[in-house]
Formats: structure tokens, C-alpha cells, sequence
């Protein structure tokens, strides 16, 4: 029997799935105590469609060679890293959501973006903090030596209707808001940070960017398995998500593009964060590896991909005899799975005995890397740990390991070799190509097609 309808019912926070009763699992997407009660409601205001259609005049089709190219205006701001994530600029009237944990530095980045624009009238809306606190934020960062910051607006408000009157009056060309977890619109009666509010509001903050032109970023948090909280909805109701991550015992910050619909969705930049603020890091290399002692063994020096830009990082490895009968397997900033397999194929295809060992894997800086061409770096650091033999901090690597122990080619090889000799490295390691080698002067690029061909350029003497 169904309950009568239009009374409550009771929507995961995190998926945004309806149930007619509560369950303590979601069907949907498996978390479990999600489910919290809402009242049905039928909403005033108009909803959009798919989202992301707002239509601001009465629409009909078009042929497309009808359609006017207009050029994407973009706002340049001072901050290198974030127009390269945002894909060259501010586009005007966009909506960009920027999710986090607590205390990643959220705040500090949008409120240094708003001092740091030249001559542009911010409204900076902040839910979270009262005025005193972005104060004493903004005096960290040191806007007493700023001129900007009479063009900035904060606006201490939770109620939308109150930010959105306050907007037509201030008409702002950029817009702040912090976070949209505590915003709540009156139309709606679920508590703020429940899922029918969070997609409410940014609704009418869409509405509010499309139809006056104006940028809105919106800091959104993010719950423990790193989603956004709230349902995946506000994913699609947005033209660009970021994600700012890193290890809080870490200093660096890295700034993700998840989704972007002015640009490419596969940038990043990155962080350090000061005692003054948010410092741009141009060339991450150079803070990723660290002078170390050529006598230790398990480290060694990939060239990785991360966006269009080549990074040289470190990775660590410990391999030690497993005291208890099941051997420890745990590696930070790479998947566990890809490990184990790079593990099988050292055991199957190199003949090492790494079944009876605890394997200990780190990449340095806490960044967390996806691109295959890691597998070479993490091999060669595995075997320095197990054999105990040191590789020389000169040396750096790249390559994709496959299941038969063959290295795979991997993609921009020019690139991470010119990067590699630009920051003085002497040799890189790189897959078999067939295309003349490129050496120069003492740097030397040192192909390899099988596991065999590394361990007996680097392990047998
Ligand atoms: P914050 O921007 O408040 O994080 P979020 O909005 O994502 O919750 O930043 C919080 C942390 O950053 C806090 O632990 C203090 C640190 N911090 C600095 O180290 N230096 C600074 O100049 C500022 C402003 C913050
Ligand atoms: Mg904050």
C-alpha cells in the first residue's frame, strides 16, 4: 500500500535517490544512514529541463550556420594555476563549482581571487564565517597593502532571496558564494544542506549567472569518499567543477578540473599553502623531488603527465620480509590494484620473489597520479627497495608497464624528455619508439621494450 502522497519522503543526501519509506542502506548507491526526510513540494519557481538550459527569450530552432560565433569573453586573473584549470579565464556568466574538504583552503583561494582582480566589483557571500573572520583571513593574505579590497563585497547571509535582492543592487561582476551547503531558499522547506535545497539554489544561481552574464563560483564540500556532496545533479547543473585537494600535513594544494565546458577537463595547478596565503606553484618539479642521498635505495624519479604539462615526481618504495603470514600491501597516491598487478608481473615475468614481502609504495607531495606512465618509476623504486641497490638521483623514468613485462609507449614522449633535460637530469629511461634517439650532449635517452632490459641496465653488475 502506498502512503497518501504529497506529504514527506525521504531522499539519500548523497545520491538523491526518493524512497517512500527509510531505509537505513540506499538502493541506489549503496551509503548507508543517507536517507533523510523531506517534505514533497511543489516548487514555484520554474525548473529547467535538463538543468542546464536556461532560455532566455522565446526560443525556436536554428539552423546552425545561422548561429552568430561569438568569441567566449574571458576574464585573465592574476592567478596562472586557476585560469589554466579554468581553461584560459573567467568565461562570463558561468557557473563554477569548486568542491573540497573542510579546511583544504577553499576559501582562501576564492578570497584571494577576489583581491587579486583588478578594478572588479566582488561579492564575496559568506554563510560559513562572520565578517571579523574573513577579515582576519584577508589581513593574512595581506589586503592592508591592497587597493582592491573597497572593490570587494562581503555579504554575511544564508537566506537566497536576501542575496539575490542584494545582487540586483550591488550588480556585481563576480560573484562568491561560500558555501552552497548553507544556503536555503524560502520556496523550499527541507533544512539547508539537504539535497532539495543545495539543487534549488543553485538552480536559481544558474538562472541568476546565465541571464545577467555574471561568473558565480560556488564552494561546494565534499564528503568522505571525495564526492560532492550532494546529488551528482549539481554536477550536471554546472559548466565547471574543480576540485581542490592534498594532504592537510602537506603543504601543496592541487587544484583539479573535473568537468569543464569552456575547456579541457584534464588541467591542474597547483598550490603551496603559506603562512600568507595561497602561493602559485609554476614548476612543480622542482618542489617534488627533493635532494636526497644517492646511497638510498627505493626511490626513484617519473616523468608523468598531469594535464597538458609534464611533472617529475618522486615515488618511494619500502619492501621488507612480511612478519605476519598475509604480507601488508599499501600504496599512497596510486591505485592499490594497479600495485598488486605491477607486483604479479615483477614476480611472474622478473622472477622476484615479492610474494612473502610487505610492499610499502608513496608518491611524494601527496599527488595522486593516473597516468600509466608511472608503472616504470614505481617498478624501478620496488626493485631498488627489494634488491637494496640506490639509483642515481640523475636517472628519471617513464613508461607504462604491460602484463607480460613489455614497456609500453606512452603519449607526448618529446615533451617529458625535454622536460627531463631541461630540469638536469643525465639519462631518461622511456619505451622502445623506433624513432632516432635524441641525445644531447651528456643526456641520454635510454630505450627499453622488457622488464629483462631495465634490471640489466640498472640491477646487475
Ligand atoms: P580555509 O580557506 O578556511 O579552508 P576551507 O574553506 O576549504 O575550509 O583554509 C583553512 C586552512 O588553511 C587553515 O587550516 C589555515 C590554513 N591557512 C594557512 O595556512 N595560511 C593562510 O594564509 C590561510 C588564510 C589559511
Ligand atoms: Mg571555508
Amino acid at each position: 500500500m502506498n502512503p497518501p502522497s504529497g506529504k514527506t519522503q525521504f531522499i539519500c543526501q548523497n545520491c538523491g535517490n526518493h524512497s517512500v519509506k527509510w531505509m537505513g542502506k540506499c538502493p541506489a548507491c549503496g551509503e548507508w544512514n543517507t536517507l533523510i526526510e523531506e517534505k514533497v513540494q511543489k516548487i514555484k519557481t520554474p525548473m529547467f529541463s535538463g538543468g542546464n538550459t536556461f532560455i532566455t527569450e522565446a526560443t525556436r530552432p536554428i539552423a546552425l550556420s545561422q548561429i552568430e560565433e561569438s568569441a567566449q569573453e574571458r576574464m585573465a586573473t592574476p592567478d596562472e594555476e586557476l585560469n589554466r584549470v579554468l581553461g584560459g579565464g573567467i568565461v562570463a556568466g558561468s557557473l563554477v563549482l569548486i568542491g573540497g574538504e573542510p579546511g583544504i583552503g577553499k576559501s582562501t583561494l576564492m578570497l584571494q581571487l577576489a583581491l587579486s582582480l583588478p578594478h572588479k566589483l566582488i561579492f564575496y557571500v559568506s554563510g560559513e564565517e562572520s565578517l571579523q573572520q574573513v577579515k582576519m583571513r584577508a589581513s593574512r593574505i595581506g589586503d592592508n597593502k591592497n587597493p582592491l579590497s573597497d572593490h570587494c563585497f562581503i555579504y554575511m547571509e544564508t537566506n537566497l532571496n536576501a542575496i539575490l535582492d542584494q545582487i540586483e543592487i550591488v550588480l556585481p561582476e563576480l560573484i562568491i558564494i561560500d558555501s552552497i551547503q548553507t544556503l536555503w531558499s524560502p520556496q523550499m522547506e527541507s533544512s539547508p544542506g539537504s539535497v532539495s535545497q543545495v539543487r534549488e539554489c543553485t538552480a536559481l544561481l544558474l538562472r541568476l549567472a546565465k541571464s545577467k552574464n555574471i561568473p558565480v563560483f560556488i564552494i561546494g564540500h565534499i564528503t568522505k569518499d571525495g564526492a560532492i556532496a550532494g546529488p551528482k545533479v549539481l554536477e550536471h547543473m554546472v559548466d565547471t567543477v574543480l576540485q581542490f585537494e592534498g594532504d592537510r600535513h602537506y603543504q601543496y594544494r592541487i587544484l583539479r578540473t573535473l568537468k569543464n565546458r569552456f575547456g579541457s577537463s584534464s588541467e591542474l595547478g597547483i598550490y603551496e599553502m603559506q603562512g600568507e596565503g595561497l602561493r602559485q606553484v609554476p614548476n612543480p618539479s622542482e618542489i617534488l623531488i627533493s635532494p636526497r642521498d644517492e646511497s638510498l635505495s627505493g626511490i626513484s624519479i617519473s616523468a608523468v603527465m598531469e594535464g597538458a604539462r609534464v611533472i617529475l615526481l618522486e615515488s618511494q618504495a619500502l619492501v621488507s620480509p612480511s612478519v605476519y603470514g598475509t604480507p601488508q600491501r599499501s600504496s599512497i597516491g596510486f591505485d592499490p590494484r594497479r600495485m598488486s598487478m605491477l607486483l604479479a608481473v615483477l614476480e611472474k615475468k622478473g622472477g622476484f620473489r615479492l610474494g612473502m614481502q610487505d610492499v610499502f609504495l608513496n608518491i611524494t607531495g601527496g599527488i595522486r597520479v593516473e597516468d600509466p606512465a608511472i608503472d616504470l618509476g614505481l617498478v624501478v623504486s620496488i626493485l631498488s627497495s627489494f634488491l637494496d641497490i640506490a639509483i642515481s638521483s640523475k636517472d628519471c623514468f617513464t613508461g607504462e608497464v604491460g602484463l607480460s613485462g613489455e614497456i609500453r609507449a606512452v603519449s607526448r614522449m618529446e615533451q617529458r624528455i625535454s622536460e627531463a633535460r631541461k630540469l638536469g637530469f643525465e639519462r631518461i629511461f622511456i619505451p622502445k619508439s623506433g624513432q632516432t634517439l635524441k641525445n644531447k650532449g651528456p643526456f641520454r635517452v635510454i630505450e627499453i621494450s622488457k622488464l629483462d632490459d631495465l634490471i640489466r641496465e640498472l640491477f646487475s653488475n
